[in-house]
């Protein structure tokens, strides 16, 4: 999502006559996109501010994303060489904002939620040629104990169906055959036109587009997620075999003290709907542990949800209290070695699983879409329908961008390795 809220902004700034610079040193405007979803990446953007100001003396440098929108003013007095600070659903405003800072504005902002129109850019330039991502929904009015989103990207808002169609059938007019559709949560899209589609609807009709034979769709939220989506993938081809559900812990405890709004039963139900589908549809999640009060018996509870749902991957990550959250206050803060301790186990479980998972697919051939090549390994690279990794070598040249047939000979935890059917 941040990578693509980077291209919206290179698409409002080349719509006005700004050009990229090749390098940081010739930039006039240094535009930073952050994160602030778990303290290391906000801790990153000061120092990196810092690096700037040293690569590029008295140059325009603007902070954007969910640290701007965050620590908002504080910016300026922790990095006073920052002179514009711009949240996500202001970036349409972006332009006016740098001609202020231009015309001699200091500490100029860009810091309202409740702007509709976040939406329509003139242009986005995707620097992706493969993958197009396409935003249908934005903000959160979730509210899970541990997350910042809420506050820095603010309460939900669907784009109308139309506009979301008449950007896929660009995308396809521009050469595009896959599309991810995106949104905090995603299966939470409510047509705001008359059309009044859901989101089933919309992934069907997405799919339909002429050109288009890939959509995927993240992150979905348990609570939203239907048998109508399991449906509509199981009779559209072109809607990918994938899902990413995450789920945060397994254990029942936890999971309403992070305010979730599910319990564990109801999220395997949602697993069984999507292991009862015709298409064998892979599932992937994210997981917190070390969240306040995680004792040994609620870990043993996500590693027993590990081994009951037996992901296709996983990313998981340790509790990082954030501003703002009513989770920073709670007590039992699990120490930092202790979180490392967990965290390691359960990769390692789970790289168990994915071994076994992707050694099942050696001998299968899979549809490739090619995003990547490395000659020096003579290799090329690129994901199935269902998100994996397939690295493979082919006789054949110019295969970026190619949907190509793979043989899988070899499995490791994360990838498959293959060589061309032909
Ligand atoms: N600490 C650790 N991980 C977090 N995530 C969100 N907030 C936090 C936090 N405070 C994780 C969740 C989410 C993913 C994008 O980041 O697992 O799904
Ligand atoms: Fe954050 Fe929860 Fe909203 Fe996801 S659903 S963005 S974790 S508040």
């Amino acid at each position: 999502m941040n990578v693509h809220d980077s291209e919206k902004v290179a698409g409002v700034l080349l719509a006005r006559g700004y050009a990229p610079a090749p390098t940081l040193a010739e930039a006039d405007l240094l535009l930073y996109n952050t994160c602030s979803i778990r303290e290391k990446a906000a801790q990153k953007v000061f120092s990196r501010l810092g690096e700037f100001r040293q690569a590029a003396p008295g140059r325009t440098i603007g902070v954007l994303g969910c640290l701007a929108q965050q620590e908002g003013e504080e910016i300026f007095e922790r990095a006073p060489w920052v002179s514009l600070v711009c949240g996500s659903a202001s970036y349409r405003r972006l332009p006016d904002l740098v001609a202020q800072v231009e015309a001699g504005g200091r500490r100029v902002t860009g810091l309202d939620l409740d702007t509709e129109d976040t939406f329509e850019t003139e242009i986005t330039r995707r620097d992706n040629p493969i993958r197009a991502y396409l935003t249908i929904i934005e903000g959160c009015d979730y509210a899970c104990s541990y997350c910042v989103v809420p506050h820095t990207r603010g309460p939900e808002r669907s784009r109308a169906s139309a506009s979301v169609l008449a950007e896929a059938r660009r995308l396809a007019q521009a050469g595009y055959t896959e599309i991810q559709l995106l949104g905090q949560t995603v299966n939470s899209y409510r047509d705001p036109s008359p059309a009044g589609l859901d989101f089933p609807s919309l992934l069907r009709a997405v799919a339909a587009t002429q050109g288009i034979r890939r959509v995927r769709f993240t992150t979905s939220h348990p609570n939203d997620f239907s048998r109508e989506i399991v449906a509509a993938i199981d009779d559209t081809p072109a809607l990918c075999d994938h899902i990413h559900l995450p789920v945060q812990s397994g254990s029942p405890r936890i999971l309403q003290a992070m305010r979730r709004t599910y319990t564990r039963e109801d999220y395997l139900e949602r697993i069984s709907w999507i292991r009862a589908a015709r298409r064998p549809i892979s599932v992937t999640t994210d997981l917190i542990v070390g969240f306040p009060g995680e004792t040994d018996e609620d870990f043993a509870d996500t590693l027993s949800l590990l081994e009951a749902v037996r992901f296709d991957g996983v990313f998981a990550f340790t509790y990082s209290p954030r501003p703002n959250t009513t989770a920073a206050s709670l007590p039992g803060a699990i120490p930092e070695e202790e979180k490392a301790r967990r965290l390691a186990a359960l990769l390692e479980h789970q790289r168990q699983i994915q071994t076994v998972r992707h050694q099942s697919l050696v001998g299968a051939t899979l549809e490739v879409l090619v995003d990547a090549h490395r000659p020096a390994r003579r290799q090329w690279s690129g994901r199935s329908t269902s998100n994996r990794i397939v690295n493979f070598t082919s006789p054949l040249e110019n295969l970026l961008g190619e949907y190509v047939q793979v043989s899988i000979m070899r499995a490791g935890p994360n990838s498959l390795i293959g060589e061309q059917a032909i």
